[in-house]
């Protein structure tokens, strides 16, 4: 069959690897894609949004599953439209991805269903917002109600920087219309965990767990980033606190947006946090996350296309993992998250059987060599039977790396 995936970065080049292992695909198409996929797909030059079109393509193309990778197209109905046009693909309605699309349904949502989250409230009046933090003190934490491509979450560890926030979200407009309202809510201290589920309506099909690193800089410092580096499964993490999340937060949301007539199918992402009263919820996002993604695929056994069709027909996929764990680690280019130059030569890199490499952001030179076209450029990644083992073949690989000012890399993810 014919397979389109929709996106540009390393989550989409991961899911066409994925899909390259199927023996039921026989040709893959990524719109728009990036250079450093090209040779596992065609590239279609059709931007994410352009839903139109890509209806258009995949009529034409005869594509039987498409595949959504970010969130904008699915907040913009793309599901809907594909689903109008008779064509099958995977990800939730608009009405759905409101879990992700905006912070104050979400919260309420939670609220609604006894979702374990941070207690909060929702602002469109600058004044009434900062009564409410000076009532309540800081650290607090700060959020965009709309979609704010991962920049839109102020932790505040003062009371002044809590009220900046509000100001350039409510009065400044920082974030346009996605800013005109925010969530306020509780700080909440613990580690960090993604659980991701493959859900259609009330069925939930947990993938592994994984651990994202959002800051730029080693030892979690620096500023908020897309991502960094990541590692799964979490070795850190009790079975107990996977099994209770499981319940109360995956199977509970499945359930309660069918109960409010919102059926959510795709993969439902939930950002936790172990507190000291057990995980809560940070944020749900309504697609697979990126780089958790980078990780979790290279380690799940199933046919991904196999598992979309059982999940879709309501079958149980079987998901079954690799033992072992994968770690990612990010090249970057010099000066991201803030200004980076594009187009910069990449250092000529060797593969090896050890570790493989997500394109994230790369445009191919007919001398096949690349160079950047984003932030984030790559993500060096390796499968072995220890996190150590793990850790010691990205590392490596990623000496080729070390010479050249303009990029950069984490040093210690998974570490
Ligand atoms: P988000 O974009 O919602 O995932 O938030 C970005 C980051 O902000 C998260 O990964 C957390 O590290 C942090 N964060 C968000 N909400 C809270 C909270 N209630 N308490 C503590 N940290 C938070
Ligand atoms: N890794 C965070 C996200 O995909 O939103």
């Amino acid at each position: 069959m014919n397979v389109l995936v929709v996106g540009s970065g390393g989550r989409e080049h991961s899911i066409v690897k994925k899909l390259g292992e199927s023996n039921q695909v026989s040709n893959i198409y990524v719109a728009p894609g990036n250079g450093g996929m090209a040779a596992e797909a065609t590239c279609v030059n059709i931007r994410e949004t352009e839903i139109k079109e890509l209806v258009t393509f995949a009529k034409e193309t005869q594509i039987a599953w498409t595949i959504v990778g970010p969130e904008v197209p699915l907040m913009d109905g793309i599901v809907d439209a594909f689903q109008l046009a008779g064509l099958r693909i995977f990800g939730p309605t608009e009405k759905a991805a409101m879990i992700e699309g905006s912070k104050d349904f979400s919260k309420a949502f939670m609220a609604r269903h006894d979702i374990p989250t941070a207690n909060y409230a929702t602002f469109t009046d600058c004044d009434e917002a900062k009564a409410y933090i000076k009532a309540n003190g800081a650290p607090i934490v700060i959020k965009a109600d709309g979609l704010a491509a991962g920049k839109g979450v102020v932790v505040a560890t003062t009371v002044e920087q809590a009220f900046e926030a509000v100001e350039s979200m409510l009065l400044a407009n920082k974030f346009g219309g996605a800013g005109n309202r925010v969530v306020i809510e509780a700080f909440l201290e613990g580690k960090e965990f993604t659980l991701m589920a493959f859900v259609n309506g009330e069925n939930v099909y947990p993938l592994l767990p994984a651990r994202d690193h959002k800051r730029a800089y080693d030892n979690d410092e620096g500023p908020n980033t897309g991502g960094m580096g990541a590692y799964a499964p979490v070795p850190d993490l009790d079975q107990s606190i996977i099994t209770y999340a499981k319940e109360h937060i995956l199977h509970k949301a499945a359930e309660g947006m069918v109960l409010e007539g919102r059926p959510f199918t795709g993969i439902l992402y939930a950002g936790l946090i172990e507190t000291a009263s057990g995980p809560k919820v940070i944020e749900f996002n309504a697609r697979l996350g990126d780089p958790e993604t980078q990780v979790v695929l290279p380690l799940l056994e199933n046919d991904l296309i196999q598992v979309i069709e059982d999940v879709m027909c309501g079958k149980d996929p079987e998901l079954s993992w690799k033992e072992g764990y994968a770690i990612g680690t990010v090249v970057a280019s010099k000066g991201y998250p803030e200004s980076y130059a594009k187009l910069v030569p990449l250092p000529v890199f060797e593969e090896n059987d050890e570790s493989y490499v997500v394109h994230a952001g790369t445009k191919v030179e007919r001398d096949s060599t690349y160079r950047s076209i984003g932030g984030r450029v790559l993500l060096v990644g390796s499968v072995q039977p220890t996190i150590e083992q793990a850790h010691q073949s990205v590392y490596t690989f990623l000496k080729q790396f070390e010479q050249t000012n303009d990029f950069f890399f984490r040093r210690d993810i998974g570490k």
